[in-house]
């Protein structure tokens, strides 16, 4: 359980939401695009306080490739992927209308002024060398969430990698000490794809926010993290 205000129903919870391009963006998904924010004002209207960080999916990863042909540097790649990214997060905050923030916020102190005045906020990336996941995590540290969660392609963190090995077996709570070795800590490349990107860890670890990775393919997933429901793979 977290430590939050009480509400109608129960807890409210400082939520930051972590949604994959690779599940509404790859390719896009208007359907799963509109289900998020209906999603993100319910959790609003139930008193919850919610920001959400998207990535820009396969098209991100198509600029990139874009920009590698046309041999622009790395920072160059990411910033078109950004740009995408943001744009993915427009989508959403329009869908959102008066209970989102105005603007899809280009900075921490920007989202954290909106989330202030009781606004949803939708982020996209924010700087080149980073991926959305540490985006969603300073975020996280910024506003003092009491809970990220990561929507994925994926149930969860698994022993071996669920595409290659049949005897993966999914975990169902998780240390930061012990997810670091799960995760190869790669280099930042462009367009790279990780379940969770080491450098989020590293943020999230320092204030233990609890840490949820589900399969965002339902976002009624979403709902039941929220709701201290056991899904998905837990880091605490
Ligand atoms: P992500 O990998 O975070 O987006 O960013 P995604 O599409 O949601 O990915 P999945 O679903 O987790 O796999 C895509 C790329 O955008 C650039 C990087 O190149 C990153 O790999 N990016 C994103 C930045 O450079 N800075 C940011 O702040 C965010």
């Amino acid at each position: 359980m977290y430590a939050c205000t009480v509400c109608v129903w129960g807890f409210t919870v400082k939520l930051v939401l972590r949604i994959g391009g690779s599940i509404v963006a790859s390719p896009f998904d208007p359907a799963l695009l509109s289900a998020y924010a209906d999603l993100l004002m319910k959790l609003k209207h139930e008193g919850h306080t919610v920001a959400a960080v998207v990535g820009g999916g396969s098209l991100a990863r198509e600029m990139i490739r874009v920009a590698q042909k046309m041999q622009l540097r790395e920072p160059k790649q990411d910033e078109v992927a950004i740009s995408v990214s943001r744009l993915v997060a427009q989508l959403l905050l329009m869908k959102l209308g008066d209970g989102g923030a105005e603007s899809v916020p280009t900075s921490l102190e920007e989202a954290a002024d909106s989330i202030s005045h009781g606004k949803v906020v939708v982020m996209g990336g924010l700087t080149p060398g980073m991926t959305t996941d540490a985006v969603a995590a300073m975020l996280a540290e910024q506003i003092g969430a009491d809970l990220l969660v990561k929507a994925t392609d994926q149930d969860g963190i698994f022993t071996r990698d669920p595409r290659k090995h049949r005897d993966a077996r999914k975990l169902d709570v998780l240390s930061f000490d012990d997810l670091t070795q799960f995760l190869e800590s790669k280099k930042h490349e462009a367009g790279i794809h990780q379940i969770l990107d080491p450098e989020a860890v590293h943020i999230l670890k320092k204030r233990k926010t609890r840490t949820i990775i589900l399969n965002g393919f339902d976002p009624r997933t979403v709902s039941l993290a929220v709701k201290g429901k056991k899904i998905g793979t837990v880091i605490r």
